[in-house]
Order: structure tokens, then C-alpha cells, then sequence
């Protein structure tokens, strides 16, 4: 199962919109989470996951966790807000961190396994630099859960042109519907 973390409001996402055309051909299944439609609590650090295995919080995210556990690829798609993945998709990765301290101080790693992960994130203005904290987002996910393919697609002015009509874009998602490991 390919899970699909949307982490925009808008209705026709145009992040999603490029995260929808990666997937177009896989014959898997796909769950989407529509984050903001979801009652997801911040982590604050209360630090349970420091000595016990898990999450004391009791929301949707215990939904979301088995399906991690249940997907072989996680897919992230966000659009930028001030520099970042948008909140709500942030609220989601917080609570990840049960899965970084059972890994890195409770030496389990038992953790969520992906065969692919892949982040999409666009920005309406032009300046890239915006995407640094997605880019160092991944990072931190690419370090905790060591997936087999990982890849990010960074796309700025949505103010100007729909990704999708954007050449260069369609070319990167062409390559990584090539390099996607596949179970069919
Ligand atoms: C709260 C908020 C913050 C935003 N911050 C930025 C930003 O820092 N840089 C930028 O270029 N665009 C910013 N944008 C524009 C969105 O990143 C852009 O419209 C995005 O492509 C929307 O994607 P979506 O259609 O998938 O929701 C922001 C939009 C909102 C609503």
C-alpha cells in the first residue's frame, strides 16, 4: 500500500496534483490522509517516547501509525507556508518522533519500513531558497527511516503556471515513476 500524507487545504492541491501524476500508473493501492480533515494533537515533548515504546497522545494519529506501518511507500506532498511544510503536515511529522527516539535511544527498530519515500512540494513565489526547511525536513525522514528510493520534488511559482505545465516538471516525474521500487 502507497500512502499519500496531503498536507494542503486547498481542494485541488496543486501539490497533490503532482503527487497524483507520479502515482498515475501504479496499480497499487493508494490511501490518501487529507491532513487537515483530521483531529491530529501537537507533540510537546513530553518526552514518554524517551523511555517506552509509542505515543501517549490518544487521536488520529494512532490511525496514521498503523498505516505507516502497513504502507511499503510514503509519499509527503506539502505546499510551502512561510518557509516550512505546512503546518498540519508538521503537526504529522512531530509525532514521528516515538519512531526517532525508539530507534536512536531505545535501540528498537521496529519502526516503519518504505521502499520508496517521495516528498512533493511546491511554493508560489520564485525564490527556491524557501524550500530549504522541506529539504532539511527530508533529511531527518530520509535518516530515521532509511528508505530504500527517496526523492524530492521541489516546484516554485504556482503563482505563475500550474506544475503540471511545467515541461521540466513533467520530466522529473517521469524519472521518478522509472526509479519507484514496484511490487506488480
Ligand atoms: C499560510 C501560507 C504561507 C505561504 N508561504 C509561502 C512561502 O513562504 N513561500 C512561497 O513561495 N509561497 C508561500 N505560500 C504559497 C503556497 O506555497 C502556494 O500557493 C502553494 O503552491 C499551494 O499549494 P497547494 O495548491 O497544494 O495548496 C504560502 C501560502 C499560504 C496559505
Amino acid at each position: 500500500m502507497i500512502l499519500v500524507i496531503n498536507g494542503s487545504p486547498n481542494k485541488d492541491s496543486k501539490t497533490l496534483s503532482v503527487a497524483k501524476e507520479i502515482l498515475k500508473y501504479s496499480n497499487e493501492e493508494i490511501k490518501y490522509i487529507d491532513t487537515y480533515k483530521l483531529n491530529v494533537d501537537s507533540c510537546d515533548d513530553c518526552k514518554y517516547c524517551h523511555s517506552k515504546i509509542g505515543c501517549v497522545k490518544r487521536d488520529d494519529m494512532d490511525g496514521i501509525y498503523d498505516l505507516l506501518y502497513k504502507a511499503h511507500s510514503l509519499v509527503i506532498s506539502s505546499p510551502v507556508y512561510f518557509g516550512a511544510m505546512s503546518d498540519q503536515t508538521m503537526k504529522i511529522i512531530n509525532r514521528f518522533q516515538r519512531f526517532f527516539e525508539q530507534k536512536f535511544s531505545l535501540k528498537n527498530t521496529n519502526i516503519p519500513r518504505f521502499n520508496n519515500l517521495i516528498i512533493v512540494s511546491t511554493q508560489g513565489g520564485i525564490n527556491t531558497a524557501m524550500f530549504d526547511g522541506v529539504k532539511q525536513t527530508y533529511k531527518i525522514l530520509n535518516l530515521l527511516f532509511n528508505p530504500d528510493y527517496s526523492e524530492i520534488i521541489t516546484i516554485p511559482s504556482t503563482d505563475l503556471e500550474h506544475p503540471l505545465d511545467n515541461v521540466k516538471v513533467k520530466k522529473q516525474i517521469q524519472k521518478i515513476q522509472k526509479k519507484m521500487i514496484t511490487f506488480q
